[in-house]
């Protein structure tokens, strides 16, 4: 059986494959940094979008501070690959999960989590008092999308009185992430109502401060609005995460600023009509949580998810599809996040010839 090798071409390569254009991806990444640095904040990315260790040092390495998580589980592979500076971004309630964080903070002592109520700062704290550890907490913050985080004003000032009671917790930062506002198409919109979220934020961060808590973190953004966030006085890091591949969400929304670096190869497998071309990439190789994938370099196909395993296309004008069977097709994913957490294996290249194999070590990482 073939096994794909640095240096083949990927013309050898079976499919559905999840190709990663390196020259993109590294623009990518130099850009965001870039753009990032010279506003004089930190950069977290957030992890969950590239699910790989292999991944999170290169960000390190072009000068992220350390990176987010969603979930503990998540945080287990990338903090036993060396990843120590990490930040897990969801709230995390319940035994089994609290169990797995005391395991893993004795061994990574640095990981912070946020906290948004009353009971899950005390079940944290009592399981952190019993193994005798303790751990630094950021607030999470409601600052608009309504999801997680408690309420800005009488709310968080009342919950920050009650974590500065719990011995085992020490409250460091405040995290609002206004996730509702990343794909806003028209910028100055988008713009406008991002400085009325990083308000919100940073005048709790400075209530805090006012109340005695030193509050040294300050973190917010994604791809969207992170050169935004950047720009306001009191924020300190930004979490972008799609930016290093971008998808077709994204690029509808920003423009070209970044590349779509990452693509599903896939091959046409049946030509039952002159109208219709099937290939192999369903469901199950290409998420449509946020839309149709595209096909690269030929906006007049249009996808339509033909179930788990196949892909159907049709002509946008209902016209012949100029396709055969055995041809190779790259897709565009939607969302970048889902589609990746489908695939085993990164394959990275430049100019068509394997560069690097990386194995998406956080998929389905969802605990
Ligand atoms: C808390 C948090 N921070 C940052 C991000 C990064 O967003 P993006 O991948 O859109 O850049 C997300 C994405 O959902 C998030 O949930």
């Amino acid at each position: 059986m073939y096994q794909p090798q640095i240096g083949d071409a990927l013309e050898l390569l079976d499919t559905p494959s999840m190709l990663v254009d390196l020259t993109l991806m590294e623009a990518n990444i130099a850009s965001m940094m870039q753009r990032l640095q010279a506003r004089k904040v930190h950069v977290r990315p957030h992890l969950k979008t590239v699910k790989s260790p292999a991944l999170a040092r290169k960000l390190l390495a072009a000068g992220a501070i350390g990176g987010c998580v969603a979930k503990v589980s998540e945080a287990e592979v990338m903090a036993d690959a060396g990843i120590e500076d990490l930040l897990i971004t969801t709230e995390i309630i319940g035994q089994p999960k609290l169990a797995r964080l005391v395991s893993l903070i004795q061994k990574h002592p640095a990981l912070k989590v946020v906290v948004d109520s009353l009971a899950g700062a005390q079940a944290l704290h009592q399981i952190l008092a019993e193994a005798r550890l303790e751990i630094n907490v950021l607030l999470d913050l409601n600052v608009g999308q309504n999801r997680c985080g408690v309420n800005p004003g009488a709310d968080a000032r009342t919950l920050a009185h009650h974590i500065g009671t719990l011995s085992q917790l020490h409250l460091i930062g405040v995290q609002g992430y206004e996730g509702h506002l990343q794909h806003i198409h028209n910028p100055e919109e988008r713009a406008q109502r991002c400085r009325q979220a990083m308000q919100i934020l940073v005048e709790t961060a400075t209530q805090l401060r006012t109340d005695g808590f030193p509050i040294d973190i300050v973190t917010t953004g994604g791809t969207g609005t992170a050169e935004i966030c950047a720009e306001v006085d009191g924020v300190t890091e930004v979490q972008p995460g799609s930016f290093i591949f971008m998808d077709t969400d994204y690029h509808h929304a920003l423009g070209s600023s970044y590349a779509n670096a990452l693509t599903i190869l896939s091959t046409v497998i049946s030509r039952p009509t002159p109208t219709r071309a099937v290939v192999d990439a369903g469901l199950k190789s290409l998420s449509t949580d946020s839309g149709m994938p595209e096909l690269k370099g030929q906006d007049d196909i249009a996808y339509h998810p033909g179930g788990d395993e196949h892909g159907i296309l049709t002509s946008t004008d209902n016209a012949t599809v100029p396709l055969e069977i055995g041809d190779r097709l790259e897709f565009i994913p939607s969302h970048i996040d889902t589609t990746i957490n489908l695939h085993d294996y990164y394959y990275a290249h430049r100019n068509g010839i394997l560069e690097a194999i990386w194995p998406v070590a956080t998929r389905g990482k969802v605990q």
